[in-house]
């Protein structure tokens, strides 16, 4: 089977980079997917599992030339879907068209569907639609139609322990992203002065305990009749086999009490309480015993929280909190284009990411590199 992870925007690396740490060196990333190739459903289940920054994990069933709806509806017609989906599937058929003449979702949709249910009831006669969920996208860019089907369900980024609602949170995916972008490593103090929801810190904490981030949620594939049971049975024993204890330096800041309540409720879920501590504090406040240490935050936002002027004076703010902790490397994501003007420092590196549809930089600040004894 083909595999396509979707990733967000200017986040294709990141995934490329946890996909070969998994075991998957030939991928290949192209605009906001990553591909990989002779997978087994073992192989989606890992995915599924482990992957902290994918959004999906879809299979790729066929692609075709789809120039008009007769193209689509043969293309979709000859896939063999009596292999994938059973007598009783609830199937979904989702749409995305780009730079294509087929470009009426609701069309795209309707003649998928068609000819999905046209095959089934060769196999099957009626359809009662009963069962379990198939999700299937038709995306069709530059006229050519590729058809996968969805084995993730909730997107990846639902890991189940973020239940309470916040302002603003940051997609899990996201965050884990923000940090495998960093130089952190787990013997080094970690901190988000803005923690909000607590959603790095306890990316933070997962990755530095090898916790599967999809430990605690199911996934469509496994309801499914076509997939081998052994494959999920093991990918799940490997999850909980690599988990480890140790000792971590991982803390959340924020000035609001809700938040670092809220915070503190989503470690617990996530199984990590007892590795993070939220604090109520205002980030201009953040000292610390680490003299080595790596701050990873999204401000509050102009756009989102606060005005743009509460945002351009927290960065200023930041700057001169990164200079009092001269030893610490400081992370931002940021949608303020003079962020930089404002900490007063010009960023070591500066990326495109998107976050929640608005166009962020992430500012690296770096500081030097400790002794090797400390690193
Ligand atoms: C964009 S949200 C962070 C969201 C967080 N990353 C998450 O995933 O939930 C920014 C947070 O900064 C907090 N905040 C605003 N001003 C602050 C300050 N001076 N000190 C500490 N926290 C502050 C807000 O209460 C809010 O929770």
């Amino acid at each position: 089977m083909k595999i396509l992870v979707p990733t967000a925007a200017g986040l294709e690396a990141v995934v490329k980079r946890q996909l070969n740490s998994l075991g998957y060196p030939d991928t290949r990333a192209v605009n906001g997917r990553v591909t990989v190739e002779n997978c087994t459903w073992h192989d989606v289940a890992r995915l599924n599992l482990f992957l902290r920054s994918g959004e999906r994990v879809l299979v790729c069933l066929a692609r075709f030339d789809a120039p008009d709806f007769d193209a689509l509806f043969d293309g979709v017609a000859a896939v063999p879907w009596q292999d994938w989906i059973d007598g009783n599937g609830r199937i979904t058929v989702v749409t995305k068209s780009v730079n294509s003449r087929l470009f009426a979702h609701h069309s795209i949709q309707s003649v998928g569907k068609k000819a999905i249910v046209n095959v089934l009831q060769k196999r099957y006669g009626a359809l009662e639609e009963s069962g379990s969920e198939y999700r299937v996208e038709l995306d069709i860019t530059d006229d050519v139609c590729s058809v996968n089907l969805d084995t993730s369900g909730a997107g990846l980024h639902k890991r189940g322990y973020r239940t309470l609602p916040y302002d603003a949170p940051l997609k899990e995916t996201t965050a884990a992203a923000l940090i495998d972008l960093t130089v952190w490593n787990p013997d080094k103090a970690f901190a988000d002065v803005f923690c909000g929801s607590g959603t790095l810190p306890i990316e933070a904490a997962l990755k530095a305990l090898k916790i599967a981030p999809g430990l605690n949620r199911s996934f469509d594939f496994e309801r499914w009749g076509c997939v081998d049971d052994n494959a999920c049975r093991l990918a799940r024993e490997e999850a909980r086999d690599v988990r480890v204890t140790r000792k971590l330096n991982i803390i959340g800041g924020d000035i609001s009490p809700k938040a670092t309540e809220i915070a503190s409720f989503h470690a617990r879920q996530a199984g990590v309480d007892g590795y993070v501590k939220f604090n109520l504090r205002d980030a201009r406040q953040f000292v610390s015993n680490s003299s080595y240490g790596v701050n990873v935050s999204n401000p509050p936002y102009g756009e989102r929280l606060g005005d743009k002027q509460t945002a351009q004076c927290l960065a200023r703010d930041m700057g001169k909190l990164y200079k009092t902790l001269d030893k610490w490397n400081f992370y931002f994501l940021s949608p303020l284009e003079d962020f930089e003007k404002q900490f007063g420092r010009r960023a070591d590196k500066k990326r495109y990411i998107f976050n929640a549809g608005i166009k962020c930089s992430y500012y690296s600040f770096n500081g030097p590199k400790p002794p090797s004894k400390d690193n």
